[in-house]
């Protein structure tokens, strides 16, 4: 079974971006404390973790990323404002885009009622202005990192009707606060379930968007609204539904009716993110492939909005039984190397239906997999903890 076949638990919770960042870091540490050999028989000192010295020079030297694959594939990457402290030159070298990984989110912005922050979305908006990028907004409406207060009036649930105007008023406002520098918004991110026979993800599945709006029309609202606010402030901007596990044929087939479903009620979806959060093995090439042309025969662009490569490909979702944490190895390096090979081959043969592939992080020192499913660290991205490139980074620029 592939991976992400299970609700996420992150729950509603809204980190901020440096806590966040401290806590993958410790998630990183502890894994790597409890993944060492069982008790030695004669007392030896405690494992101490070599200090990781963060140095750019080699990411810095290497050839830009994005002007390698210019007018082939247009690359872009998610982050949180704080890695521009350390990482903004590298990220300017070798990408043109970008997605805010966290500060666009409800809970980001709209932390209590009646409250707005937009500090952290507006720098990471002041980089992409200065630095020419475009970004992916990211996301209106979704399940999880929605502050508490969302779906309530005081301590009843609010009104379908209250729900409707709250969404309506905050998806205006991003869309005119971000329309110069934000050019595909995901409308609605994972609305659709993972279980067999069902459509919408439901309460059964954490969302509780289906009961305070008395059904799915919530997503055919969200695409309303979002068409209204960029034909106003941003008529170029292009509007996507995202969602993980696009690959799966059970799921993509639901994806596919909902998007068609929307167009038959006259809103405008112009594509699907799929968020490519893989494993070494899943999905397959031939899966990858034939996903991107069921959408693009249809009419709709594809995006690759999240992408990562897990190096835990045998965790069993069904009975929850996770890898065992591995060490970082050259050999290991050449596999991921030549996984994302594999699939930056089929993103080329398939650039004409593509409209962006964006990396979900810089360096493995800050990805969400080395806390999810379980704590232990995973070596998902083009740079190392280090920041140094990996050996993905340069099988990227033999393409
Ligand atoms: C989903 C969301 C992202 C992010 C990742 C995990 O894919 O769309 O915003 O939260 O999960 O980090």
């Amino acid at each position: 079974m592939s991976a992400r076949r299970v609700q996420r638990s992150l729950g509603p919770i809204v980190l901020s971006s440096a806590i966040a960042g401290l806590l993958l870091a410790c998630a990183a540490r502890s894994t790597q404390s409890s993944v060492r050999p069982s008790a030695p028989s004669a007392p030896r000192p405690p494992v101490v973790a070599p200090a990781v010295v963060l140095d750019e020079t080699e990411a810095l030297a290497r050839p830009s990323l994005a002007e390698h694959f210019q007018g082939r594939l247009e690359l872009g990457l998610a982050l949180e404002p704080y890695a521009l402290k350390q990482q903004g030159a590298v990220i300017a070298h070798h990408f043109r885009r970008m997605t805010a990984e966290n500060a666009m989110k409800l809970g980001s912005l709209q932390p209590r009622a009646g409250v707005t922050n937009y500090e952290q979305a507006d720098r990471l908006a002041a980089f992409a202005r200065e630095h020419h990028f475009k970004m992916t907004g990211h996301a209106l409406v979704w399940h999880q990192m929605q502050p508490g207060w969302w779906f309530k009036d005081g301590k009843q649930p609010a009104t379908k009707e209250q729900m409707s105007e709250r969404l309506r008023s905050h998806i205006f406002a991003v869309v005119e606060r971000y329309a110069d520098v934000v050019d595909n918004w995901d409308v609605v991110n994972e609305a659709i379930s993972d279980l067999q026979g069902q459509i919408y993800r439901d309460e059964a599945e954490k969302s509780l968007w289906m009961k305070a709006f008395g059904g799915p029309d919530y997503i055919a609202q969200a695409f309303r609204f979002a068409a209204e606010a960029t034909a106003k402030f941003a008529p170029t901007t292009k509007l996507y539904y995202n969602d993980y596990n696009v690959e799966q044929p059970e799921k993509r087939v639901k994806i596919l009716g909902l998007l068609q479903d929307l167009r038959k009620q006259g809103l405008r979806v112009d594509g699907v993110g799929t968020q490519a959060h893989f494993s070494l093995t899943s999905p397959t090439p031939k899966e990858l492939a034939e996903t991107i042309e069921l959408f693009g025969a249809q009419g709709f662009l594809v995006k690759i909005s999240e992408l990562d490569v897990s190096v835990y490909s045998r965790d069993d979702w069904g009975s929850k039984t996770w890898q065992a944490a591995v060490p970082f190895s050259p050999a290991l390096d050449r596999q991921i190397a030549e996984r994302y090979s594999e699939l930056f081959q089929v993103f080329l043969a398939h650039h004409a239906q593509l409209s962006s592939v964006t990396f979900w992080g810089l360096s493995d020192d800050h990805t969400w997999l080395n806390g999810f499913p379980v704590s232990r660290p995973n070596y998902p991205l083009l740079f190392d903890r280090s920041h140094r490139p990996k050996a993905a980074f340069d099988a990227l620029l033999e393409l």
